[in-house]
């Protein structure tokens, strides 16, 4: 193995089909009008020495060490800035332009630090290239001179230094933060000499804008802006491209290796959902990993009030299989269960699924996506056919309104983030529809055409009001609904839509949302050309999250925006493999690829291949098991990968399940805090560590790969594969790629899918099959999957979560940049620097009013329960709305989220609670024993 070269191109691509001819060094070169000269002489080999250009960013021409000739024009142009011309003859190396070349490098090195041995960017250096590329040998002017070469270091920052002395002022780091990230954080401050980069106003690193993406490290050609890593470890020798294991984003990378160590994660330009970008996430919070708190020796006890005992992997799954076979004889077959994980693989979320339903004999399975996205399955399913977004991550490029609702993509979806804050850069307007003032409604260069701050649990009543006013102004598309959906059933929604009472105007009272602005917004949206719907949590998560998903599918439909490049309804996925954990049969009444486990003809399918009988009953959803385990007749859980005491809702009921329970299996890399009620524990396995594909938020079917080997000494899939065979339902794989083979022989949108042609491709969308061998970027184009498009009556129906006199706030809640839902991740990682703890965002009149200072602990009360957190005083919510986050356990925001869900999936709704918010002098009593069980059961875990 080496290491994965990426060629540069110096410039951008054009996206021009027109085609130029030239000569280049006597060589006849193509390509399409608006390329750079330094881009058309890569493409016939020649690379033209060069330094403050890179293809990740417009050209900027400050180093002038690209200079060329060109027959008949004077002067020596730089290549980078000068667009190809018909009929040029170029020449890129000639004895002036070595002159020239060679006194730029002079230049450059007589101010520079010339510790290239110990440097840290020895042997990845491009000035070092650039010195070597001009035939550089000696420095006229010496090296003593007034320079900069004593300057010192900013390494304020967790992951990466900036060495201030090493800096050539290309402006690479400061272009990559404005075009690539987005963030503005840097500028060269001072002028001639003084010239200097510097976050903010001078600030360090850590206390600037910067949200710690690396775009400025990539860019930068020097090590002034370095990895730490670099300086610990030394350069990369080899290295594999892989995939990140946080977000449904689902950015490539080349994870660069020293020996089985990592030294960094590169994104890969050729990722098709970031195209050489990451956040701080995916580039630097991989230590997780490594760290010292992994558990990698299976356990088991009796009861969760026995420590734990080491045993072998043979001891542990004989044990579990013996449990599970015992709980079922005693208590029948359906007492048993589990939960898939969305941050496993594909392969393993599948494997899961068949163990449930063939070796326990029942569908008693279920995934996180039950508390995520699962109205967006049942949504877009039965509006639009199938259950998963309609575009790619690239269509934004092509969109001209953006309308975000109940998301906030630069802190959960960073890269998608930056290339929507690029797209709004370059003109695109935008609409947010979210009670709290997110960062895309106002940041540098971006602003929104409308925000309509909504109170929280008013979606449905919003997304119908931009309805009703598209209706009656006479904005619909009318060809496309004649063309593409059932006519009847759109003129019955159409009257409905139409009526008085979902005006703007009517809904204002109880939305908050002034009716001129949603209006404005609704106009907007369906004559400002290409629109496209981004949607989160804000709207799933809620009692009426799948009315809401129909509500925006309706709105597409009714503009006919879907079926083309730039348009389309994108739910913004959490988690990395969310949609890969749907596809893969982890509902309780799916088979994989969302068949019903009653169809006989597909059951067969299954039963054939597996040689096992299935159940056609549906099995119970995840808070259906929580009401079993408590009534008694659920008894026996394995969960792989989630921490469902963290992650559920209500709290205190899903430990009253768990504590019920006479055998929990978890499969964990930590001892996460639903392991304090396990019985037996089985090491996880990280992305790192295994093969296996992702299916990010675009239906983008991805390779994982291994770069180390387990730390536990097995893949989860391997584990899951051992239960198995214990329970008595045989499974023999030996890599990963055998189960995907099983997949696509089973499930129709996958039939096209293997291990060589995403390989081959690097990455394939689904549906892949005999009509779309490559896969499917843009679903419904030309017809919907189900036919004709189905509008759908959606009736506003006020959640049961009131606030009143005991409760008058509403609580809703969200993720930050840095942290990754439970934090079970991060929080092991330096990424705590920028988030210690979970605050509570409360505006200023609702502190005053209850005597709250900026910093004050505060007790959070609902009708659920009880915590306590400090307070952060903000005007990003309004009056009347409070806000937090989830990531610590100590906090546990879900123990005051209620036990109300979406009435079609169950999703809980986490997004609306009314809640009291009252002075405090620290943590509850309930936060003080829980982080006593927490802290014994890792006592206890050590010894
Ligand atoms: S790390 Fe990212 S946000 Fe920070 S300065 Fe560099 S490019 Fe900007
Ligand atoms: S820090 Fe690096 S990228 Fe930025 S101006 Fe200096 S040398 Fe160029
Ligand atoms: S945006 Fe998501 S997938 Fe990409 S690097 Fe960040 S966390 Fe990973
Ligand atoms: S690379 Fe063209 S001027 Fe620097």
């Amino acid at each position: 193995m080496s290491l994965v070269h990426e060629i540069d191109y110096g410039t951008p691509a054009s996206k021009s089909e027109k085609l130029v001819t030239l000569t280049i060094d006597g060589m006849t070169v193509q390509v399409p009008e608006g390329t750079s000269i330094m881009r058309a002489a890569m493409e016939v080999g020649n690379q033209i020495p060069k330094l403050c250009a890179t293809d990740m960013l417009d050209a900027f021409g400050s180093c002038r060490l690209c200079l060329v000739e060109i027959e008949g024009r004077n002067g020596t142009p730089a290549s980078c800035t000068t667009p190809v011309a018909d009929g040029i003859v170029v020449k890129t190396q000639t004895e002036r332009l070595k002159k020239i070349r060679k006194g730029v490098m002079e230049l450059y090195i007589s101010d520079h630090p010339l510790d290239c041995l110990t440097c840290s960017a020895n042997g990845d250096c491009e000035l070092q290239d650039m010195a070597g590329v001009v035939g550089l040998r000696d420095v006229r002017y010496g090296y003593e001179g007034e320079n900069h070469t004593k300057l010192g270091k900013d390494e304020s920052n967790p992951y990466f230094t900036y060495e201030k002395s090493k800096c050539i002022v290309c402006n690479r780091c400061v272009r990559a933060c404005e075009e690539v990230q987005g963030t503005f954080a840097l500028t060269i401050s001072g002028r001639g000499f003084d010239s200097r980069v510097s976050p903010g106003m001078d600030e360090s690193f850590l206390s600037s804008e910067c949200v710690s993406c690396g775009a400025c490290v990539q860019s930068c050609p020097t090590a002034t802006l370095n990895e730490k890593a670099m300086y610990n470890i030394g350069t990369p020798e080899h290295s594999v491209v892989t995939t990140c294991a946080y977000c449904g984003v689902g950015c490539t990378f080349k994870a660069e290796m020293r020996g089985d160590e990592l030294v960094r994660m590169v994104p890969y330009k050729d990722g098709k959902a970031n195209r050489g970008h990451s956040c701080v996430k995916g580039r630097f919070a991989y230590g997780y990993a490594v760290h010292q708190d992994r558990i990698l020796k299976p356990m088991i006890r009796s009861s969760i009030h026995e420590p734990w005992k080491e045993v072998s992997y043979e001891e542990a799954i004989a044990y579990a299989a013996s449990e599970f076979k015992r709980i079922q004889e005693k208590y029948g077959k359906r007492s048993v269960g589990g939960i898939t994980s969305s941050r496993c693989t594909n392969e393993e979320t599948y494997l899961v699924q068949k163990l449930i339903r063939g070796g326990f004999g029942n569908n008693n399975v279920d995934t996180c996506a039950r508390v995520c996205h699962s109205p967006t399955g049942y949504g877009l399913s039965v509006t639009y056919g199938t259950s998963a977004g309609t575009q790619d991550f690239d269509s934004i490029e092509e969109s001209d309104v953006v309308l975000i609702i109940g998301a906030n993509p630069t802190d959960g979806h960073p890269v998608f983030g930056s290339r929507l804050k690029k797209r709004l850069r370059q003109g695109a307007k935008l609409i947010v529809v979210d009670p709290r003032r997110t960062d895309v409604v106002r940041s540098p260069h971006i602003e929104a055409a409308y925000h309509l701050p909504l109170r929280p649990g008013t979606n449905v009543a919003i997304v119908t009001a931009l309805a009703h006013v598209i209706v009656t102004e006479g904005l619909v598309n009318e060809q496309f609904v004649r063309e593409r959906c059932d006519w009847e059933e759109f003129q019955e929604w159409a009257a409905f839509v139409a009526e008085e009472r979902h005006s703007p105007e009517a809904v204002e009272k109880y939305t908050g949302v002034p009716a001129d602005a949603v209006r404005g917004a609704a106009r907007l949206y369906a004559t400002g050309g290409n629109g496209a719907i981004y949607y989160g949590l804000g709207v799933t998560e809620h009692s009426q999250g799948s009315t809401t998903v129909i509500a925006i599918a309706n709105l597409a439909m009714a503009t006919g925006n879907i079926g083309r490049n730039g348009v389309g309804v994108n739910p913004l996925r959490g988690q990395n493999n969310v949609q890969g954990s749907c596809d893969m049969g982890s509902f309780p009444h799916e088979l994989p690829g969302y068949r019903h486990i009653s169809d006989d003809a597909t059951r067969a399918s299954f039963e054939a291949l597996w040689g096992v009988g299935l159940d056609d009953e549906p099995g119970l959803r995840i808070p259906n098991m929580f009401d079993a385990a408590v009534e008694g007749t659920y008894k026996g859980m394995y969960v792989q990968g989630e921490d469902i005491l963290q992650s559920d809702p209500d709290t205190k009921h899903v430990s009253a399940g768990l504590a019920a329970l006479e055998c929990l299996v978890v499969q964990d890399l930590f001892l996460n805090e639903t392991a304090n009620y396990a019985h037996v524990f089985l090491p996880g396995c990280s992305f790192l560590e295994k093969d296996g594909t992702f299916t990010n938020a675009e239906r983008r079917i991805q390779r994982i790969r291994k770069v180390m080997a387990p730390k536990n000494g097995y893949a989860d899939w391997e584990v899951t594969q051992m239960l198995s065979n214990a329970l008595g339902f045989p499974m023999n794989y030996s890599h990963p790629g055998e189960i995907m083979d099983e997949i696509a022989a089973l499930t129709p949108s996958f039939a096209g899918v293997n291990y060589k042609l995403l390989d081959e491709m690097g990455s394939v969308q689904w549906p892949c099959n005999e009509k779309a061998p490559e896969g499917t970027p843009i679903m419904h184009i030309g017809g919907f999957v189900r036919g004709k498009g189905k509008f759908m009556l959606t009736e506003y129906v006020p959640t049961d979560e009131k606030t009143g006199p005991r409760f008058p706030l509403l609580l809703t809640t969200g993720r930050i940049l840095s942290q990754y839902n439970v934090g079970a991740q991060t929080r092991r990682t330096e990424n705590v620097v920028w988030h210690a703890e979970d605050v509570l965002e409360i505006h200023a009149h609702d502190a005053e009013v209850r005597g709250i200072r900026d910093g004050d602990f505060v007790k959070l009360d609902s009708r659920a329960g009880s915590t306590s957190l400090r307070a952060v005083i903000s005007d990003r919510v309004a009056p009347g709305v409070v806000y937090t986050t989830f990531h610590h356990p100590v906090t546990q925001a879900n123990v005051v989220t209620t036990d109300y869900s979406d009435w079609a999936t169950n999703c809980p709704e986490y997004k609306v609670t009314a809640v009291q918010v009252s002075p405090s002098n620290g943590p509850t009593q309930w936060q003080e024993e829980y982080e006593n069980l927490s802290r014994t059961s890792r006592r206890i875990a050590a010894e």
